[in-house]
């Protein structure tokens, strides 16, 4: 059920009491706080288990009021504010005084975004401050696509839940540093990097997966219970179903080259061929196959271009080692 206008009054009434509100975005759902209340914003951190030191996005009703919360608006950031917003890209800028650096982790930066979800639009409108939201999930876990994921992993932790439906996008927001006129791509996301230099007219820079480069970005992110192994497409229906033989509950992500095949594991997705609907898709893949009773996951990474870059990012990071490794 879509949240309509009293639950948006409701929602924003909440946030002005300094409690927790879950809120439909088109990336993931977020679980959101008044960013300028730092009694509100540690309990974001408290909920997620997640350490203080890793900062949140701030979530404002749209590019007009970027210089409040920022100390200057490069003209990158302008430019990249006016071609995506509203829309899944995070531009980080120089802290305003406005934002308590218990939003920000501590750092002189601040994330900034506008969610393109008309739920999230409206809350931000209704509130008329800016919402810092993390993904409304446990710290380290798949991020929720559903109202109903955040409800199954928050519960009662979280003040109100928006039911804006299922997320459109799927992946989290691209995050870029702009704070200088070489603007970088912390996580690929939403916006694909080749629209985001077009927009630019020059080549950006992408970080390997393997090092962490920003806090928040540990390579175990998004990661299911069952355990992520990432094969060849050509060698994942042979390998599935060698571990399922040695005793393992095997989940597949079946590549879509390969979708006709009957393959003897425990359970079976089979992958979008279009990069748009395997985004969409891929949290809730790894929450079906968790909640299936699976221990392992067998997929391969897609081409990384358009969303594909994205996918293949948080497919990595789930099959990322755990802390307890
Ligand atoms: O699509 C999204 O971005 C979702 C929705 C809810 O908007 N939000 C999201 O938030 O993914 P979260 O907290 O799960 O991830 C935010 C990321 C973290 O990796 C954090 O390190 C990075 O943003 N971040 C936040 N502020 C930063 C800053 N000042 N400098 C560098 N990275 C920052
Ligand atoms: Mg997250």
């Amino acid at each position: 059920m879509t949240a309509g206008t009293g639950d948006i009054e409701k929602a924003a009434a909440v946030l002005r009491a300094g409690g927790l509100v879950a809120l439909p975005t088109e990336t993931v759902y977020g679980l959101g706080a008044d960013a300028e209340n730092p009694a509100a914003v540690a309990r974001v951190f408290q909920v997620k288990g997640r350490p203080p030191t890793h900062p949140l996005i701030v979530h404002i009703g749209g590019a007009e009021h970027l210089g409040d919360w920022v100390e200057d608006v490069p003209e990158t950031a302008r430019l990249l504010a006016e071609r995506f917003w509203p829309g899944p890209l995070t531009l980080v800028l120089r802290r305003g005084p406005r934002v308590p650096l218990e939003t920000t982790g501590g750092l002189e930066t601040v994330a900034i975004r506008v969610p393109d979800h008309p739920v999230a639009l409206a809350l931000l409108e209704a509130f008329g401050g800016g919402v810092a939201a993390p993904s409304a999930n446990r710290f380290g876990s798949v991020s929720p696509t559903t109202a109903d994921h955040v409800r199954t992993e928050l519960g009662d932790a979280v003040d109100f839940v928006l039911d804006g439906g299922a997320c459109g996008v799927g992946v989290e927001s691209t995050i870029v540093d702009a704070t200088s006129d070489v603007p970088t791509i912390l996580r690929p996301g939403g916006v694909t990097r080749e629209d985001l230099e077009a927009a630019l007219g020059r080549p950006l820079a992408v970080p390997s997966t393997s090092r962490v480069r920003v806090p928040g970005q540990h390579p175990s992110h998004y990661a299911p219970r069952a355990r992520v192994v990432l094969v060849e497409p050509e060698k994942v229906v042979a390998e599935a179903e060698l571990a399922q033989e040695l005793g393992h509950q095997v989940g597949v992500f079946l590549p879509p080259a390969f979708a006709d095949a009957e393959v003897k594991a425990h359970a079976v997705v089979e992958v979008p061929a279009s990069p748009d609907a395997y985004a969409r898709e891929l949290y809730g893949f790894l929450r079906e196959l968790d909640q299936r009773g699976c221990d392992l996951i067998i997929a391969s990474l897609p081409v990384e271009e358009g969303l594909g870059l994205a996918i293949a990012n948080r497919l990595r990071r789930a099959a990322g080692p755990r802390p307890s490794d």
